[in-house]
């Protein structure tokens, strides 16, 4: 038997390439102090290795691009909306399926259809985004975690899963009256990028279907989710991860996706609907505000390189070396002494701030203070998920401080992540001279993106 070979290895060649500006300390150390020591004010142009995001910041595929070339401008009915449509629906099942500019825009049509005053929507983690849009509309946005999620060093396969117990609880507390929907984020962004079992999709329709309850699903990286279902749950691994994929969709009355994530795409949203009274509201939404239904907001390029990337996504190949190169770096990372949020996630690496640097409270943002030191060692900009990102005044205070060091997709490679795992072993040796920050300058929402930040001397 011939050895089984072990270097990772992309499952593509490089055909295009884009240089990247090399900088020096110096040049970092000024640039970061002209941002606020916010990576978000920073010019992309100054970074080295961009991490800030694995949301539109794939490469597309040839194919993709050659999509992009056929496209039909077409106002109404357009080929590309055909092509968009029937991929969708081949994948997910669904009948009714909408384009939109991005997530947010699903989201924001969805709960302005179904929020309001005094309801309540119950997920396993909402993102930044959809809880926004969820308070937007006036109700309340609930988080329900298993208890392992907020644990940083547990191993638990499904970390993503939604609190059952808790999840019957809450209904039986308020009344059914006040639930819209019930959510589901697959894969869990905010809590490490952990996936959802099937077991646990299944258990949230039973509980959905005993109430009478919709039960939508923020599919993102429904991808990575099924590839995960496919690797680690007991009595999967011998199905296709588009079988798999296609059991979450099925149990789901409505998805919003983020196309800019396993949709392979650099912009691109679609909100995907069973009811067919719920979905006419929705097209009416999306016309006043995106636009017609056959285009919502894109150019036919942009749908023709949607349906080509979610068929490119559920590649096997594809999906095991992401994982798989997710995984390596966080091995790395661990080899190093840096604890991470266990087990490694799909599209990113979440480093846990606070084991890190146990001398800054969570006042002083700790994970902000990995994010610009990660910055002046390498020029690797990461993004901070603890209390820059959730807190502030009149929340709950996030259980964990992490920082992101999201991987964008068929974008670097295996040496690129030796390069960051190198990085991060540096800002470990320096980690006891780290400092906390202040914020100067914050909006009232969503203030990670533009609040800007002093250090507090030691
Ligand atoms: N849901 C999840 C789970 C997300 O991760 C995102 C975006 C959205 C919804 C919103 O989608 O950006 O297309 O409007 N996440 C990006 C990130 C921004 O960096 O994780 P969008």
């Amino acid at each position: 038997m011939p050895a089984l070979l072990t270097t990772i290895i992309e499952p593509f060649r490089i055909k295009v390439v884009e240089p990247i500006r090399m900088t020096t300390p110096a040049q970092r150390e000024a640039i970061l102090c002209g941002a606020g020591f916010n990576p978000f004010l920073i010019a992309a142009s100054d970074v080295v290795i961009d991490l800030l995001t694995d949301s539109g910041t794939g490469a597309m595929s040839s194919e993709q691009w050659a999509g992009v070339m056929r496209a039909d401008e077409s106002y109404a009915g357009a080929t590309s909306f055909f092509r968009f449509r029937d991929a969708l629906r081949g994948i997910t099942g669904f009948e009714h399926v909408l384009p939109t500019h991005q997530g947010r825009a699903s989201e924001r049509i969805l709960f302005e259809l179904v929020g309001g005053e005094g309801l309540i929507v119950p997920s396993n983690a909402h993102f930044d985004t959809t809880r926004a849009n969820v308070e937007h509309s006036g109700a309340q946005a609930i988080d329900l975690r298993l208890p392992e999620a907020s644990d940083p060093s547990n191993p638990h396969p499904f970390k993503g899963n939604m609190d059952i117990a808790a999840l019957e609880a809450l209904i039986a507390s308020h009344g059914r009256a006040r639930f819209p929907l019930v959510m589901c984020t697959v894969t869990n962004n905010s809590g490490g990028g952990q996936p959802v079992s099937l077991e646990n999709l299944r258990a949230i329709r039973a509980v959905c279907d005993r109430h009478n309850l919709p039960f939508f699903i923020d599919a993102c990286r429904f991808a990575e989710n099924a590839c995960f279902i496919k690797k680690r749950e007991p009595g999967q691994s011998h199905r296709p991860v588009r079988e798999i994929a296609r059991e979450m969709f099925d149990l789901a009355d409505g998805a919003t996706i983020s196309a800019k994530k396993d949709g392979m795409v650099n912009i691109g949203g679609v909100l995907l609907i069973r009811d067919a009274a719920l979905f006419r509201r929705a097209c009416n939404l999306l016309i006043l505000t995106e636009g017609y239904v056959t285009y919502g907001g894109l150019a036919g390029r942009d749908l023709e390189a949607m349906a080509q990337g979610f068929e490119e996504v559920l590649d096997e190949d594809y999906l095991a070396y992401r994982l798989r190169s997710t995984e390596y770096l966080g091995e790395r990372l661990r080899a190093h002494g840096i604890a991470i949020v266990e087990p490694p996630g799909g599209h990113a690496i979440y480093i846990d701030a606070r084991s890190l640097c146990p001398h800054i409270p969570a006042a002083q943002f700790p994970g902000q203070a990995v994010v610009c030191a990660l910055y002046r060692v390498g020029g690797i900009r990461a993004c901070e998920i603890g209390s820059v990102m959730f807190g502030g005044e009149g929340r709950t205070p996030p259980p964990m401080e992490l920082v992101r060091l999201a991987i964008p997709r068929r974008v670097y490679t295996q040496s690129h992540i030796d390069y960051v795992a190198e990085a991060a072993g540096e800002v470990f040796r320096q980690r006891h001279s780290l400092r906390g920050l202040r914020i100067v300058e914050a909006p009232p929402v969503l203030r990670h993106f533009s609040a800007r930040f002093e250090e507090i001397e030691a």
